[in-house]
């Protein structure tokens, strides 16, 4: 099987990861935080580690600042429902993830209202389109750093500079970015984070972050258990068990530890141009295709490794099948659980095939998925 689908979850996950998770199950097993015994402390020490890990990533001074979640979704809605009051006012981008705008919709009936920033028919946000957007309630912009459909990289720094300069708080989706290209909040002026472990982290499913950067006070959306200061019934104000409650996916952040090890083993520049490149090729070789739509920025530069095209008069699903069935090969096909991004692009509610790609994938893979989709187009001719 030739694996194309990395923009839902990368695979395969490095040997080390699935190690630490099996090692972390086998030989650790405690509960991180919930007594002083060694296995307890090993636990907690894991959890440490994990998160001094993703800090240094990110270039995050504060690793408190990180709070584990079970996934980028669960990241947004606590960004979202932590921070936002009746009568706030949200922007966002015509190419969000319904992992944005559902929680944003969900919010309508408290008050909170919305607004797309509008991007091109290729995906793109032009950020001069933002300030006359912004309104006196204005209280947070929130967007995506690169588009799961599209692969088109938002300009979040210039973002970050006009939402600094209208005092407004920008909140970053990076869960298809986080990485697979160097992801830098702080110089950006991003203000909070989202993000995956399960994708460019290379980590297991299950496992995700929320970046609040200091100085931001956000309400914990779930309380309970935290293993610290146990005699008192007020959810504690420290950070980041403040939002932990609960107990940890131990094993699965042991995992994520070695995936982001093995993203900085790889180095995140050349993960970056690793996949860029490829797409590249990609691009090029379907254009060659007659009958072939492409979609998305035509440069691959302001892109990341992922690419959506149909067959003309063919069906996305039914490309998909040919791919798998034939071909061997997986891509997901369909709306990508962004169906404003494919209003965007002008492909809802038809949706696209979508290819996304990963550190491990080869141009053989690539030539292999052309030369398969040239030969559906000659089938279907004939
Ligand atoms: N959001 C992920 C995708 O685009 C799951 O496939």
């Amino acid at each position: 099987m030739i694996y194309l689908d990395n923009a839902a979850t990368s695979f395969p996950k490095p040997e080390r990861v699935v190690e630490a998770i099996a090692q972390y199950c086998k030989e650790i097993g405690a509960n991180p935080g919930r007594a002083s015994h060694s296995l307890a402390r090993k636990a907690n020490a894991t959890i440490a580690h994990t998160r001094r890990s993703l800090a240094a990533l990110l270039e995050i001074e504060d690793p408190s600042r990180l709070i584990f979640t079970p996934s980028a979704t669960v990241a947004l809605n606590l960004a979202f429902k932590g921070l936002l009051k009746a009568g706030d006012h949200v922007l966002t981008t015509s190419m969000e993830h319904n992992s944005i705008l559902r929680p944003l919709h969900g919010l309508e009936k408290l008050g909170v209202t919305h607004s797309q920033i509008p991007c091109n028919g290729r995906g793109e946000l032009d950020p001069a389109d933002i300030p006359s957007l912004i309104r006196p309630h204005t209280q947070l912009i929130a967007l995506l750093h690169g588009s799961n459909v599209t692969g088109s990289l938002m300009p979040v720094a210039e973002v970050g500079m006009i939402a600094r300069k209208h005092s407004i708080l920008l909140l970053v989706d990076a869960a298809q970015t986080v990485g697979s290209i160097p992801v830098d909040p702080v110089s950006s002026h991003v203000d909070l984070m989202a993000g995956p472990g399960h994708k460019g982290l290379l980590g297991p499913m299950g496992t995700g972050f929320l970046y609040v950067r200091p100085g931001i006070e956000l309400e914990p959306l779930w309380a309970g258990g935290t293993g610290t200061h146990s005699e008192s019934l007020k959810q504690p104000d420290t950070w980041p068990e403040r939002f932990e409650s609960g107990t940890y996916n131990a094993p699965g952040l042991a995992g994520l530890a070695e995936g982001i090890a093995e993203t900085q083993d790889l180095g995140l520049e050349a993960i970056a141009t690793h996949e860029r490149t490829l797409m590249e090729h990609l691009y090029n070789g379907l254009a060659q295709i007659p009958g072939i739509i492409l979609y998305g920025p035509t440069d691959r530069r302001k892109c990341i490794g992922t690419l959506s095209f149909n067959v003309q008069e063919l069906d996305c699903s039914e490309v998909a099948h040919i791919l798998d069935k034939v071909y061997g090969i997986a891509v997901r096909a369909g709306l990508h659980c962004a169906p404003a991004a494919h209003h965007t692009i002008g492909t809802f509610p038809r949706g696209t095939v979508r290819v996304s790609v990963g550190p491990y994938n080869t141009e053989e893979d690539i030539h292999t998925l052309i030369r398969a989709v040239s030969e559906i187009v000659s089938f279907r001719r004939k």
